[in-house]
Order: structure tokens, then sequence, then C-alpha cells
């Protein structure tokens, strides 16, 4: 295993046992919007990872959900979500994880997603495969729509039409859909062959770095709603296992 990887690797079990040893405590609460929280383990697994890096890497660029970013040019970022599915965790509901990426001149090297609950360790290196808890991953073989479990997630900021119209049309398309609190999990799960897509809108950076590269390293396919390259700055994303990406589109383009 590669040293960044290692390292990425450590930073998510720490967080993890952070997150595990106050699991359905009692937490503090602070409101960043009026459905949108951040609890007390956030940031102190956030605290440590950050502490962590600067420790081993002084130099590195660190873009972290809870803490004021400034996207200036780095050549070596680490992307990082303390906790992923922040609702469920204060909600006592076990679906939740850290996710750590790193990326080289704006390229996704490595990236960690653990459930330390499940006990789940998802990790990828670029060029070098996706495994869980170091078993190799693959992507579904699920060819059509109707046989096809699909996931999704709904925006923090309720305006609009948020992702109503997308739920709706895929409920009459898919075999079922899920919505389940963790995008980076989601991803995870997808490139495990649990899920055959998941689309979701107006996510950041530190709930997709990780996950993309998991995808990409099991045979998946990602995308914006219109087909093109992902951009994990961008916010849009359509993944699947390749075979029902067409139609993935399709439903987001056209309705059901
Ligand atoms: C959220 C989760 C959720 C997704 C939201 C994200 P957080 O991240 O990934 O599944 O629907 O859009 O913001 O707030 O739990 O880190
Ligand atoms: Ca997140
Ligand atoms: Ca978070």
């Amino acid at each position: 295993m590669d040293q960044i990887l290692e390292f990425a690797v450590e930073l998510a079990l720490e967080s993890g046992r952070i997150q595990k040893k106050h699991f359905r405590d009692n937490h503090s609460i602070v409101h960043k919007g009026e459905i949108n929280i951040v609890t007390d383990v956030d940031m102190a697994c956030q605290e440590r990872i950050i502490g962590m890096i600067a420790g081993q890497f002084p130099d590195d660029h660190i873009i972290a959900e809870e803490k004021d970013n400034v996207f200036e040019d780095a050549r070596n970022r680490w992307i990082v979500d303390p906790i992923d599915g922040t609702t469920n965790y204060a909600h006592g509901y076990p679906f939740f994880c850290t996710s750590i990426a790193y990326e080289v001149a704006g390229e996704l090297v490595c990236g960690v997603v653990y459930n330390p609950i499940f006990d789940e360790l998802f990790f990828a290196e670029n060029g070098k495969g996706a495994f869980l808890n170091g078993d190799p991953l693959r992507t579904s073989a699920t060819a059509e729509m109707k046989q096809s479990l699909l996931v999704t997630g709904f925006p923090y900021d309720l305006s609009g039409r948020n992702n109503i119209d997308h739920f709706t049309a895929f409920l009459f398309q898919a075999q079922a859909l899920r919505r389940d609190g963790s995008a980076a999990l989601n991803l995870a799960y997808v490139a495990a062959g649990r899920f055959d897509g998941f689309w979701e809108l107006r996510l950041n950076s530190w709930d997709t770095a990780a996950g993309v590269l998991l995808l990409k390293e099991a045979g998946g396919t990602v995308t914006d709603f219109q087909g093109e390259p992902f951009d994990i700055y961008a916010g849009q994303i359509v993944a699947s296992n390749g075979l029902i990406h067409g139609a993935m589109l399709r439903v987001l383009r056209e309705g059901r």
C-alpha cells in the first residue's frame, strides 16, 4: 500500500474510533441552516484529522467541511468530510462514515471511506483498484433499469423542486429507490455492487472525492447529469455500474 493511502487509512480509522466512542451520546448540535446540522463529534473528528495531516504533511492544502475553506491553487490537497451522514449520526442511525481523498495536481490519487459501526473500510488508489477490507470491489452486472436498486439524497437547500421530480421519475423506472443519508457511502456501495446507481445534486467535493475514485476503480461510470465528465467541485453527479448509465441520464433528462 502506498504511504499516502496508508496514512489516509490511519486518518479514517482514527476518526471512526472517535465516532464509535461517542455514538448515541447526547450531542451538542449547532444549526448551519434550518435542517443542516453539525455535532461536537464532527468537530472533534475534523480537528484530529487536520492535526494529524498538519503534523505529517505541513505543506499540504486541506479542504474539510466544517472549516473555513480557501480554495487556493495547491498541488497536494486533502479533501475531508469528517462525518458524512451527520443527521444519521445525530439520531443514532448507524449509517455514516469518514471520507478522505488526496488530490495531486488536480488528480485524485487515493480515497478512503470508513463506516466504523459496520467496520467497513473502502479504499482505492488511482490505477490500482478499489477494495473493501482488503477484498477487491466490482460494480454490479445489472443491465436493466427495472432490476436496479438506485440511491439518492436531497440537498439541505430546499429551494425549488430540490430532487423531488427526479426522485418521482426514477420511482417509476427502477426496481426500488433508497435515500439513506451519506453520499460517500452511497458511492462506495455502488462500487461494491450493492447499489446499481446513484444520483444527487448540489454536493460538495468532500462528499464525493473519495467515493468517485472507489467507483472508477471498481469499473463504474461517473458523469454530470448531461453525461459530461464529472467534476468534484461542480455538485451534480450520476454514478453507476456503467450498464444503466445511459438509462439514468435519459430519466434525468426526460423524466419518467
Ligand atoms: C450530506 C450527506 C447526504 C446528502 C447531503 C450531504 P453531511 O452530507 O452526504 O447523504 O444528501 O447532500 O450534504 O452533511 O452528512 O456531511
Ligand atoms: Ca457530507
Ligand atoms: Ca459532513
